[in-house]
């Protein structure tokens, strides 16, 4: 289980999260929701370790991930699977490549490699695209390979930072329904969005960011009905400047 225990984050003067907390519960998909700036990549960094809270804690299987040394933090990565928002390939590898790379770090073997990468590809409708480059794919198939590449990794939890931003309406759901999938393989997956629509397609739970902390937290349904002003400007896309982010 991932924790976000009153989790503190500013750059200079600009104080980003304020005391977030947050449980994401094995097995299911939580989305994190808030504007453009309210620090939903901060919030992703901080629990893979490529940033430091100023304060309060991280705490993922009970380890707090600031206290890590180096291979700890390996450790910790290797159980982590991270989507970043732009698909993030080596151009100047094939996808079969690509999803290998993190596999050969971790000293996997050349068949169990092969048979991983075919069957992250079949799991993102992407079967036989093994020896393409990236070039040759569509922005929405590159994203998937990014997919495969985490899932490639059997990784206990996915974070998925704003997959479905820039993709036309159907690649939108095709990544949602991916979503779903790897959280039907039993992978905890947190998901970063302002794409309401895909929030509510693909969360169990939808929190929503505001002003640093967790402003309102509760299933689609729940948040669909909440009367909360600050949810329903974000929920309806107005710019509410009573409500505006820091
Ligand atoms: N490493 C950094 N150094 C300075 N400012 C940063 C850094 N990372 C993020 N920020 C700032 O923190 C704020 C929140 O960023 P981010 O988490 O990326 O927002 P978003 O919710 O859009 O993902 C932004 O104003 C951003 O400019
Ligand atoms: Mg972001």
């Amino acid at each position: 289980m991932i924790v976000l225990d009153g989790v503190c984050k500013a750059f200079g003067p600009r104080v980003i999260l304020d005391g977030l907390t947050l449980d994401v519960p094995d097995g299911r998909n939580t989305v994190i929701i808030g504007r453009s700036g309210s620090g939903k990549s901060v919030t992703l960094r901080c629990i893979v370790g490529l940033l430091q809270p100023d304060a309060g804690a991280v705490r993922v299987d009970d380890v707090v991930v600031g206290e890590l040394d180096r291979d700890g933090l390996t450790a910790l990565r290797s159980r982590i699977g991270y989507v970043f928002q732009f698909a993030a390939l080596f151009d100047s590898m094939t996808v079969a490549e690509n999803i290998a790379l993190g596999l050969t770090r971790r000293g996997i073997d050349a068949p169990e490699i092969a048979e991983r990468v075919r069957e992250s590809l079949a799991l993102v409708d992407l079967a036989g695209t093994e020896a393409k480059y990236p070039a040759e794919l569509s922005g929405g198939m590159r994203k998937r390979v990014g997919i495969a590449r985490a899932v490639a990794l059997r990784p206990r939890y996915i974070l998925y930072d704003e997959p479905t931003t820039g993709l036309d309406p159907m690649t939108t759901a095709t990544m949602d329904e991916l979503m779903i999938r790897t959280r039907d393989l039993g992978v905890t997956g947190v998901v970063v969005s302002h794409d309401m629509k895909s929030a509510f397609a693909v969360g169990d739970r939808i929190a929503m960011l505001h002003q640093g902390r967790i402003h309102r937290m509760g299933s689609a349904d729940e948040m669909r009905a909440s009367d909360d002003p600050v949810v329903r400007a974000f929920i309806e896309g107005r710019p509410d400047h009573a409500v505006a982010a820091r």
